[in-house]
């Protein structure tokens, strides 16, 4: 595995720092609300896990899974495959969490999609945040790092379903994508 990254973009030191500074800026905002954490699957499964043991206050914890069509390194047309109970949706103030926010497309739709099915409020944060890459106007209101316009695994991001186990992210060799298909 570590002889395909071509460049350590984030340590694991580097990764705790920043999720203890996003942590407390979630602690602050959902402090007295009915909050529930949306983890994006596959993707952010390391990156909540880490953060919720960060947030000292009470909260629920729901999942959601989307797939997009896309071959290589870039991202297709977005579907939603599985939601939360709505009991954990209605009414309560969400906190969708993803590993990477690149084109946009994921976190715009998955929003839209809780605002309808009755959320109070839905906030987003993303472990990376790949400005770059926007394809519509969508912020995300935590982020714990900004990367350039590279393909990142680690830490719960992968090529083709592998390297979500790596501790840290970094750069993939581009030899190693040059044909095969990324899955979410
Ligand atoms: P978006 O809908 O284009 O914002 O893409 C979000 C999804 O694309 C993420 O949840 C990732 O699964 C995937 N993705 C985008 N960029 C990368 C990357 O650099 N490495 C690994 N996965 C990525
Ligand atoms: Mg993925």
């Amino acid at each position: 595995m570590h002889q395909d990254i071509d460049r350590k973009l984030f340590s694991e030191e580097a990764i705790v720092e920043g999720i203890d500074r996003v942590a407390k800026a979630v602690t602050a905002h959902y402090q007295g609300k009915d909050f529930t954490v949306i983890s994006v699957l596959k993707g952010s499964c390391i990156f909540a896990s880490d953060l919720i043991r960060r947030i000292p206050i009470p909260l629920e914890l729901g999942f959601c899974a989307t797939s997009s069509y896309g071959a290589g390194t870039t991202s297709g047309e977005l579907r939603i495959n599985f939601l939360p109970e709505e009991s954990e949706v209605v009414g309560r103030s969400l906190l969708l969490v993803d590993d990477i926010l690149d084109t946009g497309k994921t976190m715009h739709a998955l929003k839209q999609e809780f605002l309808k099915r009755g959320a109070a409020e839905v906030r987003s944060c993303v472990f990376l945040d790949k400005p770059s890459r926007r394809a519509l106007e969508f912020n995300a209101d935590f982020r714990v790092f900004e990367v350039e316009d590279l393909f990142v695994v680690g830490y719960g991001l992968d090529y083709a379903g592998r390297y979500r186990n790596l501790p840290y992210v970094g750069s993939l060799k581009p030899e190693i994508y040059a044909q095969a298909t990324a899955t979410q």
